[in-house]
C-alpha cells in the first residue's frame, strides 16, 4: 500500500473539498514542498523526478544520473479539467484559471544554461518522444505547429533559436515552440537562470470572459509586479482540448540546466463537474430521454439531481489520513492486493476481460495465478475517489457484511490514487443479462429460478437493512446489480458503495443510467435525494415485477408509461396473472406469481411509509404470511407525505389499508441521520 500517496491525495482533496464547500465552482490546490507522496497525484513523465523537495522536470544532477544533456520531461497534475463548454443554453463558456509557482532554473557549474522551462496545458500526460532541445518537452520535430497538439504553454526560454528574440525570454506557445508572443525579460531585470542561482515566482492568470492571458514574473520575495510581463488575447477554446491537464514541461540540449518547481498553486474555475459529463452528447441523450418520459418527470429529475448534489456536497466529510493506517491494522479487513498482481490478473486491464461498466468504474475478470481463482476486479475511475476516506470507512462496513446473498469482497488495492476492489467472480453474470439477453447460452430463466432469485435478493436486503448493527442502504437495487453465482443464487453487488462514493455519479444522478435507473427510483428520492430503506424496498418492488413480467421497469406497455402502472391496471381488472412473462409459456406456479406480483405492487407504493418492510417481504415470499392487499388504483404520490401516511385516492377508499396485518412489530421511522434499528434482528431463512 502506498500510504504516502494516499496522504498526498488526502491533502489535495481536502483542499479541494474545502474550496468546494465555499464555492462549488472553484478548484484550488496548493502543492509543495514536494516529496515522493506527490507521485500519487502527479503524472511524472520520466526522466522527470521528484527529489530535493522539488519537481525536477528534467533530471537533477544530484539524482545519481548525470545524463543532463538532451533530456526532456513533464510533470502534470493527474486530474483533468473541463476548460470550455460549447454553446447550448448557457452559450460558450471558457474557464478562468490562476496559477503561480516558485521555480529554480539552475545552471550547473555555472555553464551556459539550456534549453527552457514551460507552464503547460496539455490534452494528456504523455511526453512526446524526442522533445528535448528546442522542443521544451512540448512538441517534437514531427508534431510541432500541429493544432492537434492541443498545447498552450508559457515558456521561459534560455537558448536563442533563430525565431527567438534572445536567450532570456518569456513566450506564449500555442501548439508550437515558435512562440506566438514573446517578451525579453532583460528589460524587467530578470535573468531566468542567473549565475549562482535564484528562485523566481511566476503568475499566470487567464480570464475566460475577457479571454486574456497574463503572465508575471519576479524574483522570490519581491511580490507580484503591478504589470504583467506578457499579455495576450487568447481563446483557449480554439486551442486546447475540452478536458485538459495542467503542469510543467522542460528540456535541455547540448547545454543544460536544472528545471525545478518548488511550489505550485493552481486555481481553476470548474465549468461543469467532470463526472457529470456535461458534454453535449450526454445532455442531448438526457433531453431525448426526458422528452420521452414527459416534462413533469424531467423537472422532477432536475429537482432530484439538484437536491442530491446539494445533499452530497453538504454531507462530504472531512478527510482523515489516519483512517487509512487504522484501516490497515484492522483485523479481518479484506486482503490488500498488489497493484501489479491485479494488473497481471486482468492482463493489464484488457478490454477483452471487461465484464461490465457500473456507476463507479469498470469491472474486469481476472485470474489470481497463485490462488488459481477467478475474481472480478472493479477499477474505480479516478474522479470517483473524492470522498476517499468515506470510501475507506465504508469499506470497513462492507467488509463486515457477510451474507450468502451478497457478493463477497476479497480485497482491495490502492495505488497512485487509484482504488480497486476485488470480488468473487460470478460465473453467471447479472440477472439483467439472463432476463433480457437471451442467446445461445442463456436460455430463458425458469420460474423456480426466478422465485429463488427474488427470495435471495429479499434475504440480502433484509440483512443489509436490519441485521447489521448499522443499517446499510443499498441505494442502487436493479437487475444489473444482482449477480448470479454458479447455482443461480442471487448475490447483491455494489451494496453500500453509493454512500461511500459521495459524488454525482450515485444512482439517481447517474445521467447515463437514466433509462436504466428511472423505474427503480422511489418518487420521494427526487425530492429528498436521500436513499432510505423504503427507497430500497421500492427498487426491490421494481425488480420483482421485472423478474415476474420479464419486462424492464420503464417499459411502455399496454398504453402505460411504466411497467408498474400496467401491472396495477391488470390487478384492478382482476387479470393480474396476464402480467406474467409470456416467454414462460404458462410454466409457473400461479399462487406464487400472484403473491410476487402483489408484493411488487405493494413495494411500489408511492408513499414510502406504506411500503412493506423487509421482514414482511421475507415472510410473504416464504409463504408464511399472505400477500398484501393492494388497492385497485395506484395511490397518488403526495409530497410532503401527509402525517399519518394514509393518502389513498378516493377511488380506493373502500379498500383495506395496505398496512393492516402484515407489517407487524416493526418500529419504523428513523430519526435524523442515525439509521439504526433497536429491535432484535431476525435471521434470514434460506
Ligand atoms: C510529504 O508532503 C506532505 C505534504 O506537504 C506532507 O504531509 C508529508 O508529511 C510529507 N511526507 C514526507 C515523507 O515528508
Ligand atoms: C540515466 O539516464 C539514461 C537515459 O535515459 C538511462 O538510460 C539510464 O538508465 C539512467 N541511469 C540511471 C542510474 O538512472
Ligand atoms: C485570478 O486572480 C485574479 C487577480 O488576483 C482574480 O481577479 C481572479 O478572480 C482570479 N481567478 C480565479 C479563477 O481564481
Ligand atoms: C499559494 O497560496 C498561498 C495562500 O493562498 C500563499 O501563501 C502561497 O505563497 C502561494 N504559493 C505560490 C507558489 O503561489
Ligand atoms: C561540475 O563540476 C564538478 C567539479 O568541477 C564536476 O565533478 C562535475 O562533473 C560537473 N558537473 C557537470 C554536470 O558537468
Ligand atoms: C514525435 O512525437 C510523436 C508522438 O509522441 C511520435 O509519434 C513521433 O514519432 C515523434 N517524432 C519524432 C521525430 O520523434
Ligand atoms: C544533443 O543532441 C544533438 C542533436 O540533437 C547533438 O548534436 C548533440 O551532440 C547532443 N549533445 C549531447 C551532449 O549529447
Ligand atoms: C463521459 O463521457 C465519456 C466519453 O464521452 C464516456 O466514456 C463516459 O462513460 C461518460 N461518463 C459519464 C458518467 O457519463
Ligand atoms: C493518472 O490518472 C490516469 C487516468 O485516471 C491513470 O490511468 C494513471 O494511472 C494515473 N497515474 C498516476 C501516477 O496516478
Amino acid at each position: 500500500m502506498d500510504l504516502q500517496s494516499s496522504i498526498a491525495i488526502t491533502i489535495s482533496f481536502l483542499i479541494f473539498s474545502f474550496s468546494q464547500a465555499q464555492n462549488p465552482q472553484i478548484f484550488h490546490g496548493e502543492f509543495g514542498p514536494f516529496n515522493e507522496t506527490y507521485y500519487g497525484i502527479f503524472e511524472v513523465e520520466q526522466p522527470a523526478t521528484i527529489s530535493n523537495s522539488a519537481l525536477q522536470i528534467t533530471p537533477d544532477s544530484i539524482n545519481g544520473n548525470f545524463t543532463l544533456a538532451n533530456r526532456s520531461g513533464r510533470v502534470l497534475f493527474n486530474r483533468s479539467f473541463i476548460l470550455w463548454e460549447d454553446g447550448g443554453v448557457g452559450g460558450e463558456r471558457v474557464a478562468s484559471f490562476n496559477s503561480s509557482f516558485l521555480i529554480n532554473i539552475f545552471r550547473v557549474n555555472n555553464s551556459e544554461p539550456g534549453e527552457g522551462f514551460a507552464f503547460l496545458i496539455a490534452p494528456d500526460t504523455e511526453l512526446p518522444e524526442n522533445s528535448h532541445g528546442q522542443y521544451l518537452g512540448l512538441t517534437n520535430s514531427t508534431t510541432d505547429s500541429n493544432p492537434s497538439n492541443g498545447v498552450v504553454a508559457i515558456e521561459l526560454d534560455t537558448v536563442k533559436q533563430e525565431f527567438d528574440p534572445d536567450d532570456n525570454h518569456m513566450g506564449l506557445n500555442i501548439h508550437s515552440v515558435i512562440s506566438r508572443n514573446t517578451v525579453s525579460l532583460v528589460d524587467l531585470g530578470i535573468e531566468i537562470a542567473p549565475v549562482g542561482g535564484k528562485n523566481h515566482m511566476v503568475w499566470v492568470h487567464y480570464d475566460g470572459n475577457s479571454k486574456i492571458m497574463e503572465a508575471y514574473m519576479a524574483e522570490e520575495g519581491k511580490g507580484k509586479p503591478a504589470t504583467p510581463a506578457l499579455t495576450a488575447e487568447l481563446n483557449l477554446k480554439d486551442h486546447v482540448r475540452q478536458k485538459s491537464y495542467f503542469g510543467f514541461a522542460a528540456s535541455t540540449g547540448s547545454n543544460f540546466q536544472l528545471n525545478c518547481v518548488l511550489k505550485w498553486n493552481l486555481t481553476v474555475e470548474m465549468l461543469s463537474d467532470p463526472e457529470a459529463n456535461g458534454s453535449g452528447r450526454d445532455k442531448k441523450k438526457l433531453i431525448k430521454i426526458c422528452v420521452g418520459i414527459g416534462v413533469a418527470l424531467f423537472s422532477f429529475l432536475l429537482i432530484g439531481v439538484g437536491s442530491l448534489v446539494y445533499y452530497l456536497h453538504r454531507k462530504r466529510a472531512a478527510s482523515d489520513p489516519k483512517l487509512l493506517r487504522a484501516l490497515q491494522s484492522l483485523p479481518g479487513m479484506p486482503r490488500e492486493f498488489q497493484f501489479k498482481d491485479l494488473k497481471k490478473a486482468t492482463n493489464n486491464f484488457d478490454e477483452k476481460h471487461k465484464l461490465g461498466q457500473g456507476g463507479f468504474g469498470v469491472v474486469y475478470k481476472g485470474m489470481l495465478p497463485k490462488e488459481n481463482i477467478q475474481v472480478a476486479v472493479k477499477k474505480f475511475s479516478r474522479d470517483n475517489i473524492k470522498g476517499q476516506d468515506d470510501f475507506l470507512s465504508e469499506l470497513t462496513v462492507i467488509n463486515r457484511l457477510r451474507h450468502k446473498h451478497l457478493v463477497r469482497l476479497l480485497g482491495w488495492c490502492h495505488k497512485n490514487g487509484m482504488l480497486l476492489l476485488v470480488y468473487d467472480y460470478m460465473p453467471n453474470g447479472s440477472l439483467d443479462n439472463h432476463l433480457f439477453h437471451e442467446d445461445e447460452e442463456n436460455t430463458i430463466l425458469g420460474w423456480n429460478l426466478r422465485y429463488k432469485i427474488i427470495s435471495g435478493v429479499a434475504s440480502a436486503l433484509h440483512y443489509l437493512h436490519n441485521e447489521y448493527d448499522q443499517t446499510v442502504v443499498h441505494r442502487d437495487l436493479k437487475a444489473s446489480n444482482i449477480m448470479l453465482d454458479s447455482e443461480f443464487n442471487a448475490r447483491l453487488g455494489d451494496f453500500g458503495l453509493a454512500r461511500a462514493l459521495e459524488n454525482e455519479k450515485t444512482s439517481y444522478a447517474e445521467l447515463e443510467g437514466v433509462p436504466g435507473t428511472l423505474g427503480y427510483i422511489a418518487p420521494e428520492c427526487f425530492h429528498t435525494g436521500k436513499a432510505t430503506r423504503e427507497s430500497d424496498v421500492y427498487g426491490f418492488g421494481a425488480v420483482v415485477l421485472e423478474v415476474v413480467c420479464g419486462q424492464r421497469p420503464w417499459t411502455k406497455i399496454g398504453g402505460f408509461q411504466f411497467l408498474v402502472d400496467w401491472v396495477w391496471s391488470l390487478h384492478r381488472e382482476g387479470r393480474l396473472l396476464e402480467a406474467v412473462d409470456e416467454r414462460l409459456d404458462h410454466e409457473y406456479a400461479a399462487d406464487e406469481a400472484q403473491r410476487l406480483l402483489l408484493l411488487g405492487l405493494a413495494c411500489s407504493h408511492p408513499i414510502a411509509n406504506e411500503r412493506p418492510k423487509t421482514q414482511a417481504i421475507f415472510q410473504i415470499i416464504s409463504g408464511s404470511v399472505p400477500a398484501p392487499p393492494v388497492p385497485p388504483f395506484r395511490p397518488a404520490f403526495v409530497w410532503p407525505a401527509a402525517a399519518g401516511g394514509m393518502d389513498f385516492d378516493a377511488s380506493s377508499a373502500d379498500t383495506t389499508p395496505m398496512t393492516s396485518g402484515w407489517t407487524p412489530q416493526y418500529i419504523s421511522r428513523e430519526s435524523g441521520g442515525a439509521e439504526r434499528y433497536t429491535d432484535s434482528p431476525v435471521s434470514p431463512v434460506g
